[in-house]
């Protein structure tokens, strides 16, 4: 059974990701996950950060001549930014000074920092938002790359789109040839409709303007996957609610939608189910909107699962805090910080689906 871990600070020396329970033989490509890495780095909401970083993909382990071996693979995405950092993010124990310098007392609220210190602690706000940060997402960006290429030698395909970003959302008609051809088409936003990429792009604009941030949805596809993918039969083997975890472990994804999810809910039984016809030897539907699994099981329509994305947290205008040393009220600590990540985080979505698929077709294999 696959399982991956990911270890690393924001801006520490590099992330790293573990991925065992690999079967050998897969023809693995280095560009691909390159190429999947520099996804993650594109988008109109982008911070200052992504000038700084080209991330690029170090295999340590688990591929050999192309191709996996079985093993466990291990890979590392160095920080550039790191070495900007000094001594500030070392290893080696340092001076009260040099600790003092890098330490953040202020609690930015809608992170991590305020709840982790009290779990741990700490005097540091920085011990939790190192790690806490989407930064780690992109070692998962590149376990995705592994288990993309894994799927493609099963026939199956992921790929995701922007469907909204504030309240401008997508209301025409598409199908998996559009929102696979957003990235060459619309790298900045990943729309499928030019005219609401516009103003999505305006939007962000004006809330980079106004010094506020944006959230939005992305809705990821996978095509060509099998009937008979997870379980109906016990509660923590169906396959929605094992991507209803992995979709909500996303940072800032505040809620995770199946098909037509909390449309439906509103809605009678007779506009919601997929009536079943047969041709040709096969099941088919004209509708998905089960969005591809009925009581945990895939149905053989295509996946179809939407990460609602709360607005960014860190805000130029920040709101009030508590000084943890003090206890006075303060302004919030800014690290640099996105305006919206719903365009780039697409290709989080897509691997985080990419895993729970890959790892349940080796269940049932
Ligand atoms: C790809 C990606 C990039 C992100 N970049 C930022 C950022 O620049 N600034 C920020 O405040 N939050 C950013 N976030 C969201 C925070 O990491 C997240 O809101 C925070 O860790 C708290 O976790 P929670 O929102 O899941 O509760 C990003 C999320 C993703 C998926």
């Amino acid at each position: 059974m696959i399982r991956f871990l990911t270890a690393g600070e924001s801006h520490g020396k590099g992330l790293t990701v573990i991925i065992d329970g690999m079967p050998a033989g897969i023809p693995i490509s280095i560009d691909f996950i390159n190429a999947e890495l520099a996804k993650r780095q594109k988008g109109a909401g982008s911070g200052g950060r992504m000038s700084i970083e080209k991330d690029e993909v170090e295999v340590l382990s688990g591929i050999r001549f192309g191709k996996t071996i079985g093993s466990p693979i291990s890979m590392i995405i160095w920080n550039k930014d790191h070495k900007n950092w000094g001594d500030k993010m070392s290893v080696e124990d340092q001076s009260d000074e040099v600790k003092d310098s890098a330490r953040i007392t202020a609690p930015r609220p809608g992170h991590a920092d305020l709840a982790g210190i009290q779990k741990h602690g700490f005097d540091d706000v920085r011990n939790v938002l190192e790690r806490a940060s989407a930064r780690e997402t992109t070692a998962r960006v590149a376990a995705g790359g592994i288990f993309k290429q894994f799927l493609l030698t099963k026939g199956i395909e992921i790929a995701s789109h922007t469907l909204q970003i504030g309240d401008i959302k997508v209301d025409s008609e598409y199908d998996f040839e559009d929102i696979k051809a957003t990235y060459e088409k619309d790298p900045e936003i990943r729309c499928v409709d030019a005219a609401k990429s516009r103003e999505m792009k305006q939007l962000i604009q004006n809330a980079r303007m106004d010094k506020d941030t944006l959230g939005g949805v992305v809705e990821t596809w996978a095509v060509g996957v099998p009937p008979g993918l997870g379980d109906y039969a016990q509660w923590d083997t169906k396959l929605d609610g094992l991507i209803a975890q992995a979709m909500m472990s996303i940072q800032s994804v505040k809620a995770v939608e199946i098909g037509a999810g909390v449309k439906s809910s509103g809605q009678r039984g007779s506009e919601v189910h997929d009536a079943i016809h047969h041709r040709d030897n096969q099941y088919y539907r004209k509708t998905n909107r089960a969005g591809g699994i009925e009581g945990g099981v895939t149905n053989g329509m295509p996946l179809v699962v939407r990460v609602y994305h709360k607005p960014i947290s860190t805000l130029y205008n920040p709101l009030q805090t508590i000084d943890i040393e003090t206890k006075h009220p303060t302004e919030a600590t800014v690290e640099r910080s996105d305006i919206c990540v719903v365009p780039r985080a697409g290709v989080v979505s897509e691997a985080m689906l990419a895993y729970v698929v890959a790892r349940a077709i080796l269940l049932k294999l």
